[in-house]
């Protein structure tokens, strides 16, 4: 097995990346708004690649969480998906995203329209998971996020933990 240690850093701007994707009629609800399963596809996408590219290779998403709509999305809207690896463990990476909406024939401001936030699983041929890279925040958003990042995975892992012990209590279920 790799040290992690031993992986040199990876800066946050190396992985960056930006899903742009126009909306379709294709793509609503019953309300005729886009349907959240579409936008969630795009976060996926979105982080995937960014996973990859701080990973150097295949990624798998682990969790989704605290995926939040803001606003509808409308057919016509040109959306943007904007990912960043926030946070890095031994093999796992935690992909901040941020969705903006503007109209695709306007020159109106952006909208923020949904966040989540993902984790990665960085994975060799067998599907095992495989070191990653340590990510160097760059600017002091960057370090603001590392620090929630690592918030919410000190809740992810104490709440897993309590469900696991409360199921424990109940073995004949
Ligand atoms: C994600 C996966 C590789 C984890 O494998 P595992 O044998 O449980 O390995 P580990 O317990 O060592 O976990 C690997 C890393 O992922 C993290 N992780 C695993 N499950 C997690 C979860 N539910 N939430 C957050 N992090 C998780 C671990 O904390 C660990 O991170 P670290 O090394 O940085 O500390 C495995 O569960 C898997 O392949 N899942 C399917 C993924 C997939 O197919 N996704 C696409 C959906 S169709």
């Amino acid at each position: 097995m790799i040290d992690p240690v031993a992986l040199p850093g990876k800066p946050t701007s190396a992985s960056r990346t930006t899903l742009s994707h126009i909306m379709t009629a294709n793509e609503t609800n019953l309300l005729g708004t886009v349907h959240g399963g579409v936008i969630m596809k795009l976060v996926d996408d979105a982080a995937g690649a960014v996973a990859g590219r701080h990973s150097g290779g295949p990624a798998v998403t682990a969790s989704m969480d605290e995926m939040v709509f803001l606003l509808p999305v409308r057919v016509g809207d040109l959306v943007h998906v904007h990912a960043q690896c926030n946070w890095t463990g031994r093999t796992s990476m935690e992909i901040g995203v941020r969705v903006m909406a503007e109209r695709w024939n306007e020159s109106t401001p952006a909208q923020q329209v949904g966040s989540a936030y993902l984790v990665f699983a960085a994975v060799d041929a067998e599907g095992d998971p495989r070191p990653v890279p340590p990510v160097v925040p760059e600017t002091e958003r960057d370090r603001r996020r590392f620090q929630e990042a690592q918030i919410r995975r000190t809740h992810r892992l104490a709440r897993r933990r309590a469900i696991l012990e409360l199921r424990g209590k109940h073995p004949d279920e």
